[in-house]
């Protein structure tokens, strides 16, 4: 019982569309209507502003590691779900939220936020390379897809030195996610027509 009430929290935690919710109670505006369509930090950015996609995106984060952690409450003391296949159900909810005609995001701050709770270091290693990549590349979408790639590496390398494979399933499933998710991305990428960051 106590696993079936996790892992719906972890689905229910990853299903808050802070996108579509921020735009519609404080700009009106539903994000989907705009930009590229998606419910994430970059369109929020993008259609409501620096400080909306500031808030969306720690909100994306913040949904990740909180189901990482759910284990931690008291009440779930006796779960046996392991953290990361709460994170990995919190991205589902991301990708597909209850709350918002199951049309969510592309996986890729709440999978960081799987990792700030599951394996900081790595989190850290991310948002230095995503950050390097968008001054070279000016495209969070082509970023976001290198930094996969990056928790890739990373995963295989760690796998390597401890023998612990649990990090690299769960990173080639989140890289799945979002390679799957930025399809339409990859096609404009190819056309050069994806949009790209000015303020970097
Ligand atoms: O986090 C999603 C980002 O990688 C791409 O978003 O709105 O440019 O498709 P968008």
């Amino acid at each position: 019982m106590i696993n079936a009430i996790i892992i719906i929290c972890a689905y229910v935690i990853g299903s808050i569309p802070s996108g579509l919710w921020i735009g519609k109670i404080f700009y009106n505006t539903d994000i989907r209507d705009h930009g590229s369509g998606n419910l994430g930090g970059t369109n929020s950015f993008r259609v409501l502003g620096k400080k909306a996609g500031i808030v969306v995106t720690l909100l994306d984060i913040l949904k990740g590691t909180a189901a990482t952690l759910l284990p931690l409450l008291p009440f779930f003391a006796d779960t046996t779900i392991h953290p990361l296949i709460l994170g990995v159900i919190a991205v589902v909810g991301h990708m597909f939220p209850i709350f918002a005609g199951f049309r969510g995001g592309k996986a890729v701050a709440t999978s960081g936020g799987v990792l700030l709770g599951y394996a900081w270091p790595l989190f850290l290693v991310l948002i230095i390379g995503f950050f390097i990549s968008l001054k070279l590349t000016k495209m969070v979408s082509l970023s976001s897809m290198i930094v996969s790639v990056i928790a890739v590496i990373y995963s295989i390398i760690y796998m390597i030195v401890t023998g612990d494979y649990a990090l690299l399933i769960l990173v080639l499933l989140l890289a799945g996610f979002i390679f799957y998710r930025h399809r339409a991305n990859i096609k404009r990428i190819k056309d050069g027509t994806e949009p790209k960051v000015k303020w970097i």
